[in-house]
C-alpha cells in the first residue's frame, strides 16, 4: 500500500471514530437529562425537610446535580469540538471579533482585577472566518487566561499585518504552562484543572487549522502565557456568505 493510501485510510478510521464517538455522546444526553429532571423532582421533595436523614439525602443529591451538571458540559464540548458542519465563511474585520469577546469578558475581568490592554491595527487585513466559531475559539483564550489569573493581572490583545496575513497576540500575565502543559495544552481531553473538560484549546486549534490558520504558544510558569493565531488573507474577496465546506479536523 503507498503511504498516500495508508494515510488516507487512517483517515478513513479517525472520521469513522469521530463519527461514532459524537454518536454516542448524543445517546448519552437523553438519559442524562431524565436523570437531571428527576433530581430536580427529587430536591423539591426534599429541599425544605429539617430532618437530619432528609438534609443528608439533599447534600447527596446537590452531589448528583453537580457531576451530571459536568457530564452534561463535557458532552456539550466534545459536541461541538466533534462537529463536523459547514463553515459559513465571511470577508470579517477581525478587530471586530476581538472588541466583541473583549466587551463581553469586561465585567469578569474587572471584577477579577485584571487589566486588558488592546493594541489593533488600525490597518487590518480583512480575513475569510467563520464569525461565530471565530468568537468560541477566541474565547476559550480568554476564559483560559482568566483562569489563569485568579489574584487578577494583565491580558494583552494585539493584532498586526504579516507578510503572509495577518495575526492576533493574546498575552496574559498567569501562572504560566510547565513543559508537560505546554506538550499536551492543545491535546483533546488534556486539562490541569479540577472539573475541566480539556476540550477548548483543542476545539480552538481546530477551528483555526479549519480556516487555514495555525495557533502556537510560549509560556513561562509563574510569567504568563502567549498565544499567536496566524491566518491567511485571500488574495481577492468572495461576496459576503459564500460557503464553503471545511474538514472537520
Ligand atoms: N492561559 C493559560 N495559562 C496557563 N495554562 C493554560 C492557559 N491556557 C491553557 N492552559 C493549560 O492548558 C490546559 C488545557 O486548556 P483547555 O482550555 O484545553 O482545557 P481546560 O481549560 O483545562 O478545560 P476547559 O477549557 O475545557 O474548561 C489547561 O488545563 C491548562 O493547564
Ligand atoms: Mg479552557
Amino acid at each position: 500500500m503507498s503511504p498516500d493510501a495508508i494515510n488516507q485510510k487512517l483517515v478513513d478510521q479517525y472520521t469513522e471514530i469521530a463519527r461514532l464517538a459524537g454518536g454516542l455522546a448524543h445517546e448519552i444526553k437523553n438519559p442524562l437529562s431524565t436523570i437531571r429532571l428527576n433530581m430536580e423532582l427529587l430536591a423539591e421533595d426534599f429541599r425544605d425537610g429539617d430532618a437530619p436523614r432528609e438534609r443528608r439525602a439533599m447534600r447527596k443529591i446537590d452531589l448528583v446535580q453537580q457531576e451530571c451538571q459536568r457530564l452534561q458540559d463535557l458532552l456539550d464540548g466534545f459536541l461541538d469540538f466533534a462537529k463536523l458542519r459547514q463553515l459559513k465563511i465571511e470577508p470579517t474585520d477581525l478587530n471586530a471579533q476581538v472588541r466583541q469577546v473583549l466587551d463581553f469578558f469586561r465585567p469578569k475581568a474587572e471584577e477579577d482585577r485584571i487589566e486588558i490592554v488592546d493594541y489593533l491595527s488600525s490597518d487590518l487585513a480583512t480575513v475569510l472566518i467563520d464569525r461565530k466559531s471565530f468568537h468560541g475559539a477566541l474565547l476559550n483564550l480568554v476564559l483560559n487566561a482568566q483562569q489563569a489569573m485568579p489574584d487578577g493581572g494583565q491580558l494583552l490583545i494585539r493584532t498586526y499585518n504579516t507578510a503572509h496575513g495577518v495575526a492576533l497576540d493574546l498575552i496574559d500575565t498567569g501562572c504560566g504552562m510547565d513543559v508537560e502543559a505546554q506538550t499536551h495544552a492543545f491535546d483533546a481531553f488534556y486539562s490541569t484543572k479540577r472539573g475541566g473538560s480539556g476540550l477548548g484549546l483543542a476545539t480552538t486549534r481546530k477551528i483555526v487549522e479549519a480556516h487555514g490558520g495555525q495557533i502556537a504558544l510560549q509560556s513561562e510558569v509563574g510569567r504568563g502565557t502567549w498565544f499567536t493565531i496566524s491566518l491567511p488573507v485571500p488574495r481577492r474577496l468572495p461576496g459576503d456568505g459564500v460557503r464553503l465546506a471545511l474538514p472537520a479536523s
